[in-house]
């Protein structure tokens, strides 16, 4: 193979945001978790978080990482939610819903029902209190299992354990157990704030057996 001329960075030289973005330019394309909570309050919240992924199988566990803001120590909505209540509904985003998610990720005052904001609507969950969205492929009822800050970083590291997959039937793939994943549509987040994929070609490459 040949040698490729390298350049290298140290992210404590690197300017403020700029190790964040290289990372996420590199670290993708990412899922996105679309979080609904409520308050003790009882004011639902949506947002997206990309820093996210499945994390264990067996219980099925998924993490979503929230950052402080970066101009006040004020928590995240979601984050404060997930404290107060220790449950979510995580759905997966799918390209019908892009423009909807990304008004979810504006600055909304806390008192803003963003499910209702965007047009979607709200069902009740089945085993926990905050709502999921009707119009998402795929939404997962969590409770919080772990919420671990995460090293000398500005982030909280979420775990939430799946107590029901609620899942548009049309893609479900009852022989494999699987759910047709390029027919859900995800979208996928890449670096920089506004760089997206949808899903790309399919093709399949199994684990060759040892001694063969
Ligand atoms: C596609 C996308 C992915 C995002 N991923 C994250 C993330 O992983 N962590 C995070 O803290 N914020 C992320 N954000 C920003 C939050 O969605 C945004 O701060 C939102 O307002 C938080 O809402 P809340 O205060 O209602 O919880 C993302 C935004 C977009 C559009």
């Amino acid at each position: 193979m040949p040698h490729n001329r390298m350049i290298s960075f140290v992210p404590a030289e690197m300017a403020d945001a700029a190790p964040y973005h290289l990372l996420t330019s590199i670290v993708a394309p990412r899922p996105i978790a679309w979080i609904s909570t409520i308050g003790a309050d009882n004011v639902p919240n949506l947002a997206p978080f990309s820093f996210f992924n499945a994390v264990a199988g067996f219980p099925p566990t998924i993490m979503f990482s929230v950052s402080y803001r970066r101009r006040e120590p004020r928590e995240k909505d979601t984050l404060r939610n997930v404290r107060q209540v220790g449950e979510f509904v995580c759905h997966i985003v799918d390209e019908v819903a892009a423009e909807a998610m990304a008004r979810t990720a504006m600055d909304w005052p806390a008192e803003v029902d963003e499910m209702r904001e965007v047009g979607l609507t709200a069902v009740p969950s089945t085993d926990i209190r905050p709502p999921r969205a009707a119009e998402a492929p795929v939404a997962m009822e969590c409770k919080v299992t772990q919420i671990i800050p995460v090293a000398g970083a500005t982030n909280v590291m979420v775990l939430g354990q799946v107590l029901r997959f609620h899942l548009r039937q049309e893609l479900y793939r009852p022989e494999l157990g699987l759910i047709d994943t390029i027919a859900m549509k995800p979208i996928t987040r890449l670096g920089g704030p506004v760089e997206y994929t949808k899903i790309g070609e399919l093709f399949h490459l199994p684990v060759p057996k040892l001694g063969k």
